[in-house]
């Protein structure tokens, strides 16, 4: 894959693992300096030390996307250390099987929110004015095929997901005339740690994921790393405030 990218800088939240390290290791592929920021220091710093092997330009932040002040300081270091910011990938996030509706608890709901809704918008309020003064960027946030419609027995996570739309969609708006364009990917099951977690335990699940994507199987990191830097490259110039499903095909069933 080759892209055309004007910026030099990239951030992924939740770089430590799964789809973030895979964007990460992405970005850095194609020549641009990385941020890697996560809640878990060595799965981050393994992110780093892959891009580092590889020949590229990474830094780990350690970060709780969900507090006001970790994210400042990440991007207080980030212009510290590359003296801007061109692209986000607001990509940190947590599912809990919560059961049904009703058997959901208040915590949950307050962790998943806490996660995947304040920490995209708190990424989101502190990345706008960099890019906005530096006269342009491009900012991803990772929702789910689980935003764009309903997620059975994962209903605050589908809740989540559908907010990170909206957050997406208004940004864009917001700032279409800005240069600053907001996109969101929406990923179906990808083979990751959170997917193993979710299925390891009964293995009809796995066959269920695999059935429900018509291509017959579930997704793969770099198939979602792709589709971030499509929305960050300079290809994607005319696209904003879009949810783009890389799904197998699942939502157009
Ligand atoms: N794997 C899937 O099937 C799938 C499908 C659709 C959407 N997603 C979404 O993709 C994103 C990445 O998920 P993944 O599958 O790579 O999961 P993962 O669990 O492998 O990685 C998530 C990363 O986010 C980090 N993180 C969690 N809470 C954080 C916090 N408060 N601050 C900073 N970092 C934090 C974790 O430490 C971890 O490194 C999530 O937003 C998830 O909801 C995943």
């Amino acid at each position: 894959m080759s892209m055309t990218f004007t910026g030099q800088v990239a951030l992924v939240t939740g770089g430590a693992a799964g789809i973030g390290r895979a964007t990460a290791l992405a970005f850095a592929a194609e020549g641009l300096k990385v941020v890697v920021a996560d809640l878990d220091r060595e799965g981050g710093e393994g992110t780093v030390q892959l891009i580092r092997a590889a020949g590229g330009e990474a830094l780990f932040v350690t970060c709780n996307v969900t507090r006001d002040a970790d994210v400042q300081q990440l991007l207080a270091r980030t212009v510290e250390v590359y003296g801007r910011l061109d692209y986000a990938f607001n990509n940190a996030g947590i599912e809990i099987e919560q059961g049904r509706l009703a058997e959901g608890s208040e915590a949950e709901f307050d962790a998943i929110m806490g996660v995947n809704v304040k920490g995209v918008w708190l990424c989101m309020k502190y990345q706008l004015p960099l890019m906005l003064a530096q006269g342009g960027g491009a900012i991803v946030n990772t929702a789910s095929v689980a935003g764009l419609g309903a997620a059975p027995r994962m209903s605050i996570y589908s809740a989540s997901k559908h907010a990170v739309i909206g957050l997406t969609k208004s940004a864009a708006i917001e700032y279409a005339k800005k240069k600053v364009r907001v996109n969101a990917v929406c990923p179906a099951v990808i083979d990751t740690d959170m997917f193993r977690r979710a299925y390891e335990a009964d293995p009809r699940k796995g066959e269920f994921a695999a059935a429900m994507h018509p291509v017959g199987r579930i997704g793969k990191v770099e198939e979602i790393a792709s589709a971030v830097l499509y929305l960050c490259s300079d290809g994607a110039a005319f696209t904003t405030g879009q949810a783009l499903a890389v799904d197998g095909g699942a939502t157009a069933i």
